[in-house]
């Protein structure tokens, strides 16, 4: 058997990682440095020639050189993180954000079009919409409801489909958790790709984390992730990452490189224990989040549940999607109270335990208003289009006994007085 055929899960406990490296240390030291000594100056000038990609060295492992660059934790971590989602290669990232931008400037350039699904992240959405657009980036935005032929067809409306270079999906979508066809997605991005170019598709796949979707196997070539959520999965670091083929992610840490986007050695060690434990945090909080959806569809205050569990009544079109694509119904449940802003923030203003913060996937439940918290800067029109509204939660639901979770959300639930009219 080789070292390689272990599970993701048993192989976190040491994959990548040499003690006779150091001192016999069971788990990686942080390497808090920010430069590496080198042992002769013909090895200084090797080791930057393999960083810059010269010929003459095929097969050899590029040296440490300098924290901006590369380090051993954030090698190891890189190495941890493309198993789970079966990809050659990994790069981590100072941030979701970072690891999304640096890797969208990679690839992107000015008069190319970006095709989008909506809704995405409130941060995304900005980048997407602020800074690409700056850079005379053309961008076009689909919503789950689109089937392949409407796409094609907006994108041929728009007159520039020749130019489409990059297909970007959040999936489930945040906070709706609406469904996209990265299948679908991947055929658009194949049907548009030629000799002189390739089309490529990046899914954001922050909201299932590396366990229920892996959407390398469905056709994309690179998956981001804001580690900041079931990766590091305690709610106290920032990071991100990127996960795809060998050149693909070779030429996003060029630009990682350039950008200074690289994670830091100290979160690095961080994810490496955050990564021992994420099978066991994701199935105990998704056990929950099942205990808890299925106890806000039968309240009384609760109109309506976004959970992929409730695919088949939500959205009874994207069931095939759903069993293609999800190996779990996840862990973030959003819905709508009876009434508006009023009634949802009496409801995050009586929360007990659950904490009223954004972010999502740590240990701990956490409650939010989409509306006007994570998706703000999304403009109103867009956000009621896709049902976002004044009205809707999200909830993140967390590793804790789920009697409690429950008792929290109903005792919350009995402070908000609806409106008699808006009862009925
Ligand atoms: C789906 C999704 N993608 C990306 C990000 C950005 O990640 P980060 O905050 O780590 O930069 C977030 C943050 O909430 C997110 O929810």
């Amino acid at each position: 058997m080789k070292h390689t055929d272990f599970s993701p899960e048993t192989a976190m406990m040491g994959y990548g990682y040499q003690p006779e490296l150091s001192e016999g240390a069971v788990k990686c030291p942080v390497f808090q440095t920010s430069t590496f000594v080198f042992r002769s100056a013909e090895e200084g000038k090797a080791f930057f020639e393999m960083a810059h990609g010269k010929p003459g060295h095929e097969g050899e492992h590029p040296g440490l050189i300098y924290s901006r660059i590369n380090n051993p934790d954030m090698e190891i971590l890189e190495e941890r993180l493309k198993l789970w989602d079966g990809g050659e290669s990994a790069a981590a990232f100072s941030s979701g954000m970072s690891a999304i931008a640096t890797s969208l400037f990679t690839f992107l350039s000015p008069g190319d079009v970006l095709l989008y699904s909506n809704p995405l992240y409130g941060g995304t959405h900005k980048l997407v919409h602020h800074v690409l657009t700056h850079f005379g980036v053309e961008v076009i935005g689909f919503s789950a409801k689109d089937g392949k032929a409407e796409i094609e067809a907006m994108l041929e409306n728009s007159g520039h489909a020749g130019r489409l270079k990059m297909i970007y999906v959040e999936t489930p979508a945040n906070p709706t958790n609406d469904l996209i066809d990265i299948e679908m997605c991947a055929a658009i991005a194949h049907a548009y790709s030629g000799k002189e170019k390739k089309v490529l598709l990046a899914v954001d796949n922050t909201y299932m984390g590396p366990l229920w979707q892996h959407p390398l196997q469905q056709g994309a070539d690179i998956v981001l992730y804001s580690a900041t959520k079931y990766i590091g999965g305690h709610s106290d670091v920032i990071a991100g990452a990127a996960v795809g083929s060998k050149p693909v992610i070779t030429k996003i840490k060029k630009t990682r490189t350039l950008l200074g986007t690289i994670i830091d050695p100290h979160s690095s060690w961080l994810l490496m224990r955050s990564l021992e434990t994420l099978k066991i945090r994701m199935e105990e909080a998704a056990r929950n989040a099942n205990h808890v959806a299925r106890f806000l569809k039968a309240h009384p205050k609760v109109e309506k549940v976004y959970y992929l569990g409730f695919t088949a009544e939500n959205n009874p079109e994207q069931v095939h999607i759903l069993e293609d694509q999800y190996k779990s119904f996840g862990a973030m449940v959003s819905f709508d109270i009876q009434g508006g802003e009023k009634e949802a923030f009496t409801f995050l203003n009586n929360l007990k335990h659950i904490k009223l913060a954004v972010s999502l996937g740590g240990t701990e439940s956490l409650a939010e208003h989409p509306f006007s918290m994570t998706h703000a800067d999304v403009p109103a029109t867009e956000k009621n289009a896709l049902g976002v509204t004044e009205k809707m939660v999200r909830l993140s639901v967390g590793i804790e006994n789920y009697k409690d979770i429950l008792w929290d959300i109903e005792q919350a639930l009995e402070k908000v007085h609806i409106n008699e009219t808006e009862w009925a």
